[in-house]
């Protein structure tokens, strides 16, 4: 009994913790738009090798002001629709700079297309 009570007392900390103050501090977009829930999104499975401020290279490139360049990427392709394919078919474009194949591969099977639905929200917030 005395485990189980550590255990649930464990378990709301934590939570507590994940919705509360730490990460707060460093997210500044509303969880609850779809430009939030894709912040989050981002950081479980792009932020290991995207940076999203100045223009520091982690692996890719840093998406900062990628809403912009986004739309004059390729022609005839909105930004939003070259955000969608960056992530679905990496390959379709590769960054000067990065080898093809670079950008992990797997996001068309890997994410929800809500997921992606909110990850191009996020993108489209870094201008
Ligand atoms: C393993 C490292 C890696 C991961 C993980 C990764 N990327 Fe990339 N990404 C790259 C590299 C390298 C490039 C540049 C080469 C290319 O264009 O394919 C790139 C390119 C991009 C571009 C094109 C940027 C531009 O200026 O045109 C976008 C947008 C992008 N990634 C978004 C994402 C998103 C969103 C995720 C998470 C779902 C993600 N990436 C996950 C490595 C990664």
């Amino acid at each position: 009994m005395r485990r189980l009570s550590l255990f649930i007392l464990g378990t709301v900390l934590m939570l507590s913790g994940c919705g509360g103050g730490e990460k707060k501090a460093e997210s500044h977009l509303d969880p609850n738009t779809d430009a939030g829930r894709g912040e989050q999104v981002f950081k479980t499975h792009c932020a290991a090798c995207h940076a999203v401020k100045g223009d520091r290279v982690v692996v890719g490139p840093s998406l900062a002001g990628v809403a912009k360049r986004a739309a004059t990427r390729v022609e005839g392709l909105a930004a939003e629709d070259y955000l969608r394919e960056s992530i679905i078919y990496p390959n379709d474009y590769t960054v000067e700079g990065f080898a093809e194949g670079a950008m992990q591969q797997n996001f068309a099977t890997q994410l929800t297309s809500d997921e992606v639905n909110y990850l191009v929200a996020y993108l489209m917030t870094l201008k």
